[in-house]
């Protein structure tokens, strides 16, 4: 069997971004709120010059620089969103004329919420190891903007950026175990965003509970040959709308591995879960924390945490990862981190990218929401006038439905 995964990851996002403190100053709310119960710092804001295609093709021009990559070597890409920019018109098809990647490539898009990127990195999987793939790589692009609108419930959980990874046989950072890859799909109306509009629509309290009924299911399938154990796992990584989630999710991870009910009086086993939690799951949250929800790509900002702060001893070190989207579907997997990754962690470390973007005020994020609302029909956007200048890719001038590189 061909050992598959992830050669290269990159990250991107857009230059402006809230404080959580200061929106809950804003909101009237208390800040532990957001900062504690929801466990987020800050959020990236996207103006209307940085859409879906922008930050794809960024996270996707590191990718292939950093690792060494040639855009020829590209068979196949694969954007999954769920914040598409046209109802006929993939994503995809633009972020290939700007990557310039071969005419011989396969091209689309995936949507199905926050699980597009993940349905694409197990298509390309596949695609590899039915030998389709005659020695060439896929690359797979998560990228999504989070929007719930000003004041409803969802909007500290909003953010924006872009993951992009590079799929290929001989993986350098993870690879899969195709005999531990588990699936979950149910029609549930937990999130979703009609046509009509811009803003998502979402029961919020259920749909944390749909998240965790399909990490059971998920895992169930995954595991179904048997479980190699919870505490061999090195990390667990999941799907993070905002970082309290993972949290939750594993506290449930840990009762289905034990088939136990977890409970704060029964002081042993909560100790073993808060001491596992600390240990496997909470110091990968950081950028999570810094970015919030990027809809497709947040299991995989966890993945680029970890791996920016592995050290030799990650390497052959078994990790789980788990992808959810809303409606539902749902994928666990057990993956192992490839001999010699910790070489590449400061190629894909978006510590330059944080240290460069700009704090807007409520009024100026505000407004920016306002703005996007009306993007869509504007005659011209101005990018220097959002701060976006220096060789970026952005939503330009005249035609507004055209992607540009200044420089
Ligand atoms: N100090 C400390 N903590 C506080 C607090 C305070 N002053 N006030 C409240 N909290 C805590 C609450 O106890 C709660 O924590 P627990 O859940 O651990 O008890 C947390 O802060 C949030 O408080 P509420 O539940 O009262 O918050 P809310 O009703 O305003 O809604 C939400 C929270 C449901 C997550 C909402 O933000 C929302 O609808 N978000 C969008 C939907 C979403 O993200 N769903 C996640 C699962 S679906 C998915 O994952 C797909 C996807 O990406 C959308």
């Amino acid at each position: 069997m061909k050992s598959t995964g992830i050669d290269a990851l990159a990250f991107s996002g857009p230059r402006g971004y809230v404080e959580m403190s200061e929106l809950a100053e804003a909101r009237g709310v208390d800040p532990a709120k957001y900062l504690k119960g929801l466990g987020q710092q800050r959020m990236a804001i996207a103006t209307p010059c940085e859409d879906t295609v922008t930050m794809a093709v960024e996270a996707g021009a590191q990718a292939l620089e950093r690792f060494g990559i040639d855009p020829s070597e590209i068979g196949t890409l694969i954007v999954g969103t769920e914040t598409g920019v046209d109802h006929s018109k993939p994503v995809a098809v633009y972020v290939h004329e700007l990557l310039g990647l071969d005419t011989r490539c396969r091209t689309f898009e995936t949507k199905h919420a926050c699980y597009g990127a993940m349905a694409g990195l197990t298509s390309s999987m596949d695609w590899i190891a039915s030998g389709r793939a005659r020695g060439r790589k896929a690359l797979v692009i998560a990228s999504d903007i989070a929007r719930y609108g000003l004041n409803t419930p969802g909007e500290p959980t909003q953010g924006a950026g872009a993951v992009a990874m590079v799929v290929a046989e001989q993986p350098r950072l993870v690879r899969f175990d195709p005999t531990r890859i588990g699936d979950y799909t149910r029609q549930v109306m937990d999130f979703w965003r009609p046509l009509y509009s811009k803003y998502a629509f979402a029961d919020g309290h259920y749909s944390i509970q749909c998240y965790l009924d399909a990490l059971s299911g998920a895992r169930g399938d995954a595991l179904a040959e048997g479980d190699t154990g919870f505490d061999a796992l090195a990390a667990s990584l999941y799907h993070v709308p905002f970082v309290r989630m993972a949290w939750k999710a594993h506290h449930r991870h840990f009762e289905l591995a034990f088939g136990d009910t977890l409970e704060p009086d029964r002081h042993e086993s909560w100790q073993r879960f808060e001491h596992s939690y600390r240990q496997r799951v909470e110091p990968w949250l950081s950028l999570n924390a810094e970015i919030g929800n990027i809809y497709t790509g947040s299991l995989f900002l966890a993945l680029i945490d970890l791996l920016r702060q592995s050290d030799e001893s990650l390497e052959g070190r078994e990790i789980s990862l788990f992808s959810y989207g809303s409606g539902c579907g749902a994928t666990y997997c057990i993956a192992e981190v490839a001999a010699g990754a910790n070489a590449w962690k400061s190629q894909l470390d978006p510590a330059e990218y944080l240290a460069q973007r700009r704090r807007l005020s409520i009024d100026e994020y505000e407004s920016l929401m306002q703005q996007t609302e009306q993007a869509d029909l504007a005659e011209s956007l101005d990018p220097v006038s959002h701060g976006l200048d220096g060789g970026l890719y952005y939503v330009g001038t005249v035609d507004h439905q055209r992607r540009y590189r200044r420089g």
